[in-house]
């Protein structure tokens, strides 16, 4: 036997199938708990919910096993294994669980991500451009603090950075403050009210 992998849930049963694709409030490596008794010999490789490049070293720096397999990581961002290689880590578009991809999967379309909307789109999409331009995103909520920060602007370069304005009462939270990750808040990105 050349390797040994290994993934939660079984494909016997249908809520045994529903566990191949783990969501939350499965932990996210929580395979690390089952491994151990598959260290047999053979190189072993697990997987299921690993979608953070230092906590995939960390499993393999503990010797839980000796390489780890991504699926829906790498389908909510193709570029993890290079960003993270460039120690850029904090940029990887992170893949949260939901299973829209495999919804997508069990419905024969083809497949799409709930965090990256050039799934799917790969070949109909436009390439990046390489020129600045300024994008505004109008609404702070969740899905407009993801596109303004990283997901349109900061990783094509088109963001240019804006002076952030108090809050209209000097006081409290703006929207996006409450949810801004501290990758949205980096120089780049600026948020206005009014
Ligand atoms: C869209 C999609 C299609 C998949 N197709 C297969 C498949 O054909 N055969 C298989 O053994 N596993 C398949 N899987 C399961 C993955 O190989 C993997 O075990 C599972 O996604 C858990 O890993 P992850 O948490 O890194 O996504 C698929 C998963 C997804 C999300
Ligand atoms: S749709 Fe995207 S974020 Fe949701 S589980 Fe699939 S790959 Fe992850």
């Amino acid at each position: 036997m050349d390797y040994l992998s290994i993934a939660l849930g079984d494909s016997s049963t249908y809520r045994g199938s529903t566990g191949i694709v783990p969501p939350p409030p499965v932990e996210e490596s929580a395979i690390a708990g089952f491994a151990a008794p598959f260290r047999v010999g053979p190189p072993l490789i697990a997987t299921s919910r690993i979608v953070d490049p230092d906590a995939a070293d960390r499993l393999i720096a503990d010797g839980v096993a000796d390489a780890v397999g991504m699926t829906r990581a790498l389908i909510t961002d193709p570029d993890l294994p290079r960003k993270a290689a460039d120690g850029r880590a904090e940029d990887v578009l992170r893949c949260i669980g939901c299973n829209v991809c495999i919804a997508h999967y069990h419905a024969a379309i083809p497949i799409a991500c709930a965090q990256n909307p050039r799934t799917g789109r790969e070949l109909t999409w436009a390439p990046v451009r390489a020129a600045r331009q300024r994008v505004a995103v109008v609404g702070g909520g969740p899905a407009g603090m993801a596109a303004a920060a990283c997901r349109f602007a900061m990783l094509r370069r088109h963001a240019r950075p804006a002076p952030i304005p108090p809050s209209p009462s000097g006081q409290g939270p703006r929207t996006g403050d409450v949810w801004a990750h501290p990758r949205e808040r980096r120089p780049g990105v600026g948020t206005a009210v009014g």
